[in-house]
């Protein structure tokens, strides 16, 4: 007999829902909120505000789209954190009454457990391989910058994270400055695909052990940007693919360097990316290159699995349900990392 898992996400600017049937995915609807791209960044209220007028359309679409009965759902999984409080409390609210509704378990899911998890997301078109454990894992997202020893699908052990701004965080504070709206690390990304990565050099962080650091390389930018626009008002139009390819090449330089340590301190060489950065051509192509000179198995997320969705949330939901790991109704969401 199947079991149908609907996952909801609602931790910072996506409403998302899916529905998973044991591991495969039969439906994934994200509605994005476009109302933030002028202001540089998530505007808290608003965010909340899109979450209540996306959230039941979102979830009508996702059942419909699986050909399920709301009937047929075997519980109800939502991402209870890290996020912005007021973005997750609509996600959690609905998915604590609506499993109420249909007297079936409520899972809640981590969010950065879930991106992790993503890899191991099936659909029929979609034969990838899932890694072995134990893999290390980095995710890089707007949010967070972590490296994740993984020994099993919840036994997770964060040995290195961000001491300050997370790689996605720098990718679109940097963007903003350029003048790109937000999100600026899709952006970014485009544009260096026809810039010299090696035109402009940025100041890389010196922080011991696994942990990194991107404040001082976004203080960089801006004052490297400050001193030539007062030579030259024009600056950044004239050489927008030059500076998009060498400000992402020393984020990833970042990353990579990381989870080569990381990799080196551990012993394993079963590595896996996940989060919206793990979206970046250039940190996927760097990926490769590792594995044929490290030795290196690499996991690289299928696109639609790598920002925020609804997929990694119910497949979350799978394995907690396989446990029979659920939440009471009492459930409060949570802002801040507590893995
Ligand atoms: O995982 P995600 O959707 O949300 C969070 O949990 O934060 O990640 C969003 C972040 C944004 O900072 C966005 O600019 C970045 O991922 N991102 C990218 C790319 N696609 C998304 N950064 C660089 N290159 C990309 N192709
Ligand atoms: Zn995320």
């Amino acid at each position: 007999m199947s079991i149908y898992i609907l996952g909801i996400e609602s931790s910072c600017d996506d409403t998302a829902a899916a529905i998973i049937e044991n591991d495969i995915i039969r439906s994934n609807i994200t509605a994005g909120q476009e109302v933030h791209r002028n202001f540089g960044g998530v505007v808290p209220e608003l965010a909340s505000r899109a979450h209540q007028q996306n959230i039941i359309p979102v979830i009508q679409t996702a059942i419909k789209t699986a050909n399920i009965n709301k009937n047929q759902l075997s519980a109800v999984a939502f991402t209870r954190g890290p996020g912005l409080l007021g973005s997750l409390l609509v996600g959690t609210s609905f998915a604590k009454a609506f499993a109420m509704a249909l007297q079936i378990p409520l899972i809640e899911v981590d969010h950065l457990q879930a991106h992790i998890l993503a890899h191991f997301i099936r659909n029929e078109n979609l034969t990838n391989p899932v890694p072995h454990f134990p893999f290390l894992c980095l995710t890089a997202s707007g949010g967070h910058t972590q490296l994740v020893a993984v020994q099993d699908h919840f036994d997770m052990e964060i040995i290195g994270q961000t001491i300050d701004d997370a790689a996605g965080e720098t990718f679109d504070k940097a963007a903003k400055i350029m003048g790109i709206p937000y999100p600026g690390g899709p952006v970014i990304d485009q544009l260096a695909m026809t810039g010299d990565p090696s035109r402009f050099k940025f100041s890389k962080p010196n922080i011991p052990g696994l942990d990194f650091s991107f404040s001082g390389l976004k203080t960089s930018i801006l004052y490297f940007l400050r001193d030539r626009l007062k030579e030259d008002p024009d600056f950044i139009e004239k050489n927008k693919p030059d500076l998009c390819a060498s400000i992402q090449s020393t984020i990833i330089d970042i990353l990579m360097s990381k989870l080569k340590m990381a990799s080196d301190a551990t012993g394993i060489c079963e590595i896996a990316i996940a989060g919206g950065v793990s979206a970046n051509s250039f940190l996927r192509k760097s990926i490769e290159k590792a594995q044929k000179r490290w030795g290196w198995n690499i996991f690289i997320p299928p696109p639609g699995y790598t920002t925020d969705n609804a997929s990694m949330i119910a497949v979350a939901g799978y394995f907690k349900y396989l446990k029979g790991d659920f939440t009471s109704q009492s459930v409060t969401p949570y802002a801040r990392n507590i893995l």
